[in-house]
Parts: C-alpha cells; sequence; structure tokens
C-alpha cells in the first residue's frame, strides 16, 4: 500500500504531524542547523509514509542502530560503512568536490588511513615487507593550468595480496602505507603492490544487511591517494585496476572511470624502470593527478 492510497482525513493527519515537527525547529538560532533538520525531518517522514513502515519495521531500524553503535570504538566505525555503502559517502564527496575544469576526481577515503606513515624517498618501497605482486607507480602533480607542482605531499596506503591492511594484522608495524614529495617537475614514482580485491569488514550489522538483501562486501582492487598541495584542493582518491573481477560492483560506489587505470603487467625476469630486481612478475601503472585550486571562484567543467 502507498501513502497515495490513504484516506484524506488520514494524509491530512499525516501531514499536519509532519508540518508540526519542522516548525518545532523555526526557532533554531543557526540557521544551516535550521535547514538541515527541517530537510532532515521531511525526507525522514517520507519514507515512513511512502513505505507505510510497520512499527516492527521501525524496532528493527532501531536495533540494527543500536549493534551499530556497540560494535564501534576508535578502530571500527560503522556508521561511516554504513553511510560508504548507501553511497551516501559518495554523495557528499561528490558535492563538496565539485567538477573543475580537469582535476582529478576525488573518491571514498575509507576508514584504513593512519597518520605517521613513514617517508620514503621517490622511487622507495611503501609495502615494507606486506605480501603481493610489485608494482611501479608514476606519475606526475600538476594544476588546472598545467604547472607542475613540486613538494606535493602523496600519501599511498594499499591492501596487501591477503586482502589485508596492516592495521588489521596483529603484528601491529606500518605495511604498504608511506608518504612521498613530488619533485621540481612535479614527478613522483614508487613501488607498491598490485591492488587485489577485499572485502569491507562485513562482520557486524552493515555486513549482515548487505548479506539480507544479497549484496556482495567486496571492494575494486585499489591503491588509495591523498594529495595535499599548498593553495590547492585536497585530493583524496584511489586509482582501480582496469579489468578487475569487482569493477562497478564495487560495494561503495567508489569507482569513476576516470580512476580506472592499466596495471601492465610484466613476466617474471622482466628488466624494472629502476634496475630494482624483482622475483616473479610485476605492474607498472602511470597516475597523472591534477589539483583544483582550494578555492575556486566558480566550479567551471
Ligand atoms: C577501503 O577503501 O578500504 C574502504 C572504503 C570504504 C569502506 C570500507 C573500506
Ligand atoms: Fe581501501
Amino acid at each position: 500500500m502507498t501513502s497515495t492510497q490513504v484516506t484524506d482525513v488520514q494524509q491530512k493527519r499525516e501531514q499536519d504531524l509532519v508540518d508540526t515537527v519542522v516548525r518545532s525547529f523555526d526557532g533554531a538560532g543557526d540557521e544551516r542547523l535550521r535547514f538541515i533538520m527541517q530537510t532532515l525531518v521531511k525526507h525522514l517522514h517520507a519514507v515512513v509514509r511512502e513505505t507505510r513502515l510497520t512499527e516492527k519495521e521501525w524496532e528493527q531500524a532501531i536495533a540494527f542502530l543500536t549493534d551499530a553503535g556497540a560494535i564501534t570504538d576508535d578502530k571500527r566505525q560503522e556508521f561511516i560503512l554504513l553511510s560508504d555503502v548507501l553511497g551516501v559517502s559518495m554523495q557528499v564527496i561528490g558535492v563538496n568536490n565539485q567538477a573543475y575544469a580537469d582535476a582529478t576526481e576525488a573518491t571514498v577515503f575509507g576508514p584504513f588511513f593512519v597518520d605517521g606513515s613513514p617517508r620514503i624517498e621517490l622511487g622507495g618501497d611503501m609495502a615494507f615487507g606486506a605480501p603481493g605482486e610489485p608494482c611501479w607507480a608514476t606519475g606526475t602533480v600538476k594544476d588546472t593550468d598545467g604547472n607542475p607542482v613540486r613538494g606535493a605531499r602523496i600519501e599511498v596506503w594499499e591492501a596487501d595480496a591477503d586482502g589485508l591492511y596492516d592495521v588489521q594484522r596483529p603484528e601491529g608495524h606500518m605495511a604498504a602505507r608511506a608518504h612521498l614529495f613530488s619533485d621540481d617537475a612535479g614527478e613522483y614514482r614508487f613501488w607498491g603492490l598490485t591492488p587485489t580485491p577485499y572485502p569491507i569488514p562485513a562482520d557486524g550489522p552493515v555486513g549482515k544487511m548487505l548479506d539480507a538483501v544479497g549484496r556482495s562486501p567486496m571492494r575494486a582492487s585499489h591503491l588509495h591517494f591523498m594529495v595535499t598541495a599548498r593553495g590547492l584542493r585536497r585530493l583524496v582518491t584511489h586509482i582501480f585496476v582496469r579489468g578487475d573481477e569487482i569493477g562497478w560492483k564495487d560495494t561503495v560506489f567508489g569507482v569513476k572511470e576516470s580512476l580506472i587505470k592499466d596495471f601492465v603487467r610484466h613476466p617474471a625476469g622482466t628488466s624494472t624502470p629502476d634496475g630494482r630486481s624483482v622475483e616473479g612478475p610485476w605492474t607498472e601503472v602511470r597516475f597523472d593527478i591534477v589539483l583544483a585550486p582550494a578555492e575556486p571562484a566558480q566550479p567551471s567543467v
């Protein structure tokens, strides 16, 4: 049954309640807070009315949120995960990183960034012993006028070949994460790992919800970047592997066409760009990064 099937009297009662609740925020001194709360109330009530939500279903929703709170601590954030799998994180990122000239697109931050990553020199290895196939990553950092950005801080982090970030391992030492700085020509290069698919933490209420609706918890293979430079908009993004088995089915909707890159595979024994000796096959990827101005006058496409 939809809301259009209720009687006029019932419709009026429901709408009166929405109006009363919306008006209860009229006195909020903070205009922005008032706008957000009133909009939230309208949309929440619309969901209840449109779905004709039962009391049992509402109790289940409250129980779900209670479980999400119970599993959340300083290491596990179930509410961000929920926002991620509902596509809300990506929508917030999109709204706040508007298209600007040829600036590189942003994507979801994820829960596995750690402050204080080790610094590596250009050409260094961010794997720090984490298992996986070596990957030589290179590119430039430029502004939207095409000028090289010198000294941009590039944070990189990723899961290893077992699908785990260092923080998910009991050993407790940092691996498969580092930061480096672009050189005078805006160029960077480092050794990392060829990304592989892995599941988001699925042992909590969000995982149960995905299971109940027949959705996979898998993320498309990716390598995270966060790039900061004075006067330019901070970029939080990943690059994805062209031909990846998960690809567009990424459970947090993070994939963008412009961020899918060719990870070119070289057979064992092929010499490497920096002469490093590598056992087994390795890959090579190029990612040229363009940063928007910190506060663009106007979004332009
Ligand atoms: C990740 O990229 O690692 C990630 C992103 C969103 C939710 C969970 C994991
Ligand atoms: Fe990730």
